[in-house]
């Protein structure tokens, strides 16, 4: 692909799709409400990040915070903690929801690829499924290692390329006729940069240990609209809106195969990386 796909357009991410947390939202109810696992997932995550009292601790690519205001209880005491965005709106949110909750969080508006940190600031780095987002990739891995003490850890999410299969199959009922990206990731036309699958190699550029670890999950989903949802929350449905009729045609067809077999079942792959 010549030109850098939407999925890396710096404008885009921070003025449209991630402007706020709402689409992200749409996806993350999904994962929440419909898993199979008993550990929700950003307990999964924060139990790999195995903090201790008074740990420093920079997020890239925080979201709304999700990670700490989903594991508030279990932040040992004296942590520090730096969560980072490249969107403001999402900085916002996460500031409006930590400021307050009894820990030292700090927040800034921040890229990945240009972190505003001193070399050897922080214990610990996480970067919970936005490394597919990034631009100059080794450029972020760099900023990530530099600011990383010496016997710091990186921790990184993401996902592999069986994940969410059943629903992109969905997707492409949506769209009939028009070339989506879940046609192309179907037929593996097209893959994302920094999935299970290649994750490695990206980070062996700047650590010399890595362990990859799964997320065993799948979802059972009892109910249409979740679906829809999920996937208008894309940033190819941003721009091209199906019709009010195709809509309406994909829910009763996800609403009948619901009705037969008690749950729409979606695949999950899905997974982190350590690195030191
Ligand atoms: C899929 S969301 C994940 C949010 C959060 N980590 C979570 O798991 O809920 C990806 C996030 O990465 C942010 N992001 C994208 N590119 C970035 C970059 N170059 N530097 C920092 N953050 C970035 C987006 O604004 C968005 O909030």
């Amino acid at each position: 692909m010549k030109d850098k796909p939407l999925f890396q357009d710096t404008a885009y991410l921070k003025n449209e799709q991630y402007k706020n947390s709402t689409n992200l939202d749409a996806r993350a109810t999904l994962h929440r409400r419909f898993r199979t696992a008993v550990t929700p997932w950003q307990q999964w995550v924060f139990d790999h990040l195995a903090l201790q009292p008074g740990t420093a601790v920079l997020e890239c690519g925080c979201g709304p915070g999700r990670l700490w205001r989903d594991n508030l209880e279990r932040l040992p005491p004296g942590c520090q903690v730096t969560l980072t965005d490249l969107s403001a709106g999402m900085v916002a949110e996460a500031t409006a929801a930590l400021q307050n909750a009894g820990h030292s969080f700090y927040f800034q508006a921040a890229d990945v690829q240009k972190l505003p940190f001193p070399d050897d600031s922080f214990d610990v780095v996480i970067a919970n499924h936005m490394l597919y987002h990034v631009p100059d990739l080794t450029q972020g891995l760099r900023e990530v290692r530099r600011v990383l003490r010496a016997d710091g850890r990186f921790l990184a999410a993401t996902n592999g390329q069986n994940h969410l299969q059943e629903l992109w199959q969905i997707g492409l009922e949506l769209w009939p006729g028009a070339v989506t990206p879940w046609q192309q990731l179907l037929s593996a036309e097209w893959t994302f940069p920094f999935q299970l699958e290649d994750g490695k190699e990206w980070l062996t550029v700047v650590f010399d240990h890595i362990t990859r670890k799964q997320y065993e999950d799948s979802l059972a989903v009892t109910e249409a609209e979740p679906i829809l949802d999920y996937l208008l929350s894309s940033s190819f449905a941003l721009n091209n809106r199906p019709s009010p009729e195709t809509i309406t045609q994909v829910r009763q067809k996800v609403a009948q195969q619901i009705a037969q077999h008690g749950a729409f079942h979606i695949t999950k792959d899905t997974g982190l990386f350590m690195a030191w």
